[in-house]
C-alpha cells in the first residue's frame, strides 16, 4: 500500500512568554549495553542518519529529563545528516559515508550544513528500491525503517550491502506505551490523535520492539538490543516533544479535516498538557527508542 506522503510542518510551537532557551546539559538517555563503534572500520552506510552515540538531543522528540526546563525548545530536531556526522566521526577522515534519503529536500539541508565534509557522500534514493554495487562495514538506520511497508524486506536488502564480519544497527520507536503514569483527558485526546494518524499513514507505531523479530524474519543474527527514552515529571515532563510530533502532523489532520491547530490549541498545547500533568503529580514518557544491532557473518 503506498504510504501517503505528509509533509513535515515547518510550523515551530513557541515557547510561553518568559521563559528562555537554555543549553542542554546532562541526560537520561538509558542504554543497556553500548553499541561498540570499533566494528566501523571505513566504509558506513547511513540510512539518513543512525549509529551507536545517539545522543538524546538527537531523538525526533528530543527532550531529555533534567535537560530542558518545561516549555523549552529543544536544541534541535530531527535534521537529516546527524546521524551521517556521527559516523563520519567514527570512521574518520579517511573513511567513508553514504548518507541516505528518499527527501530531495531532507537532503538538499543536509547537504548546504555538511558540504564541508568530505568523507559524507549524500544519495537521493528509495531504501525500498536500493541496489548499489558496493559493500559497507557497517549499515545504520534511525526512524526509516517504521516508514516503508515492509522493513524485513528493507532490512534483507540492507543486508546484501555488508561485508562478511559487517554491523546492522537499526533504531526504531515504540510509541505505544502508556504515555503518563496518569490517565488524563488532553493527553488521552492527544496521544489517540497521534497514534492514530500514524497508524492510518502506514507508520509502524511498535516496529521498535518489533526489531529483533525483524532482524531474524530477514535472516539476520539474533540482535543485541538497546532501549531508551526521556522522562519527567513536573517542570522536567517532556510534553513538549508529542507537541512537537503533534504540529508535524497538523498540515495532514488539517487535510483530513480531523483537527486544526486552533481546535487543539497548539500553540498553548505544551502548557496545558503539562499543567494536566502536574494536577496529577504525574510522570511522562516520551517516545521509546529501540536499537538493535548484529554483526553479519
Ligand atoms: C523520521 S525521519 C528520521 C530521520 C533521521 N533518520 C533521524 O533519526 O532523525 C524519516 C526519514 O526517513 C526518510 N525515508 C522514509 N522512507 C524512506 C525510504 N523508503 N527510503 C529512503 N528514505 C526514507 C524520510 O525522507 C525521512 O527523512
Amino acid at each position: 500500500m503506498p504510504i501517503p506522503k505528509v509533509r513535515s510542518t515547518t510550523r515551530r510551537v513557541p515557547p510561553p512568554t518568559g521563559t528562555r532557551n537554555r543549553p542542554a546539559a546532562g541526560g537520561t538517555y538509558a542504554r543497556t549495553e553500548p553499541i561498540r563503534p570499533r566494528r566501523i572500520r571505513n566504509r558506513t552506510f547511513t540510512t539518513a542518519r543512525p549509529i551507536g552515540r545517539l545522543r538524546p538531543a538527537d531523538h525526533p522528540t528530543a527532550h531529555r529529563s533534567g535537560t530542558h526546563r518545561r516549555h523549552e525548545r529543544p536544541r534541535h530536531r530531527h535534521r537529516c545528516g546527524d546521524v551521517a556526522v556521527i559516523a563520519a566521526d567514527l570512521v574518520g577522515p579517511s573513511g567513508h559515508v553514504l548518507a541516505v534519503d528518499r527527501s530531495p529536500e531532507a537532503l538538499g539541508g543536509a547537504r548546504r550544513r555538511l558540504g564541508h565534509r568530505q568523507e559524507i557522500e549524500f544519495a537521493e534514493a528509495d531504501l525500498t528500491t536500493l541496489d548499489l554495487d558496493r559493500q559497507f562495514d557497517a549499515i545504520v538506520g534511525r526512524a526509516v525503517l517504521m516508514h516503508v511497508s515492509s522493513p524485513v524486506e528493507v532490512l534483507e536488502r540492507l543486508s546484501r550491502h555488508l561485508r562478511p564480519g559487517g554491523l546492522m544497527v537499526m533504531h526504531e520507536f515504540d510509541l505505544t506505551q502508556q504515555w503518563t503514569s496518569v490517565s488524563t483527558p488532553l493527553w488521552d485526546r492527544v496521544r489517540t490523535l497521534i497514534l492514530q494518524t500514524f497508524e492510518s499513514i502506514g507508520i509502524h507505531n511498535t516496529l521498535g520492539r518489533d526489531l529483533f523479530a525483524a532482524f531474524r524474519s530477514a535472516g539476520l543474527p539474533d540482535p543485541h538490543l538497546t532501549l531508551g527514552a526521556p522522562v519527567g515529571g513536573g517542570a522536567e515532563a517532556p510534553s513538549f516533544g508529542w507537541v512537537n510530533v503533534l504540529a508535524g502532523l497538523l498540515p495532514y489532520l488539517e487535510q483530513q479535516g480531523i483537527v486544526t491547530a486552533d481546535e487543539i490549541g497548539i500553540d498553548s498545547l505544551t502548557q496545558r498538557l503539562t499543567d494536566e500533568l502536574d494536577a496529577e503529580d504525574a510522570t511522562l514518557l516520551g517516545p521509546l527508542m529501540y536499537g538493535a544491532y548484529c554483526t553479519v557473518g
